[in-house]
């Protein structure tokens, strides 16, 4: 199992997540920068089948159709409480997995920076946040559909409980590394939620 980070735009990430062995590859979050994801993914000869949103702000979206349309099987994926005129071609409920060649993907449906926030598990190794969880803070709950309650049940019921060795990949550069083991990040994930839960 590979997971690549790709820097794209400004600060945002992308991450193509491929099976060594079938080469079959996921695409989380192209927001930006479609022809450097999709050089990386001709030129390692990968089969995309899967393009991931983390949710449906633009810069996680805005390259969706440019690469769907140069892979026509590769499936649109979503949680299912998206709000989009994407053409979504499978809706994800919490806990639900896809197999992707030999590796495991488990969805955690994550709503607080937006109603359809969505973490991916990867092979019980790593965890891909988008907006969820950022390297020492958490996304931003103030625009249209983002709820303080709902991201704090998120982290405190939905991140806090993951295993420490999971490594978080973020859907910002927002940190002072690109990435890091949840266990590294725990004391400013817990101080997060102790400060919201002060405020509510
Ligand atoms: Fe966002």
């Amino acid at each position: 199992m590979t997971i690549k980070q790709i820097k794209v735009g400004f600060d945002n990430y992308s991450y193509i997540i491929f099976c060594q062995e079938t080469k079959k590859a996921a695409l989380v979050d192209p927001g930006y920068d479609a022809s450097k994801l999709i050089d990386y993914i001709k030129s390692n000869n990968l089969n995309l089948t899967y393009i991931i949103a983390t949710h449906y702000h633009s810069d996680h979206t805005g390259e969706i159709k440019k690469v769907k349309n140069l892979f026509l099987s590769s499936k649109i994926i979503a949680s299912k409480f998206i709000n989009s005129n994407y053409n979504i071609d499978k809706l994800i409920s919490d806990k639900e997995q896809l197999k992707l060649g030999n590796i495991t993907l488990e969805f955690l449906l994550t709503p607080g920076h937006t109603p359809d926030g969505m973490c991916i598990i990867v092979d019980n190794k790593a965890i891909i946040t988008g907006d969820t969880l950022f390297i020492g803070d958490c996304g931003r709950v103030d625009l249209p559909g983002g709820s303080l309650e709902e991201m704090y049940k998120t982290l405190n019921e939905k991140i806090k409980p993951l295993p420490d060795h999971f490594i978080v990949y973020p859907g910002h550069d927002y940190g002072h590394k690109p990435f890091d083991t949840l266990g590294n990040l725990r004391p400013s994930l817990i101080s997060l939620i102790e400060g919201i839960r002060k405020t509510l």
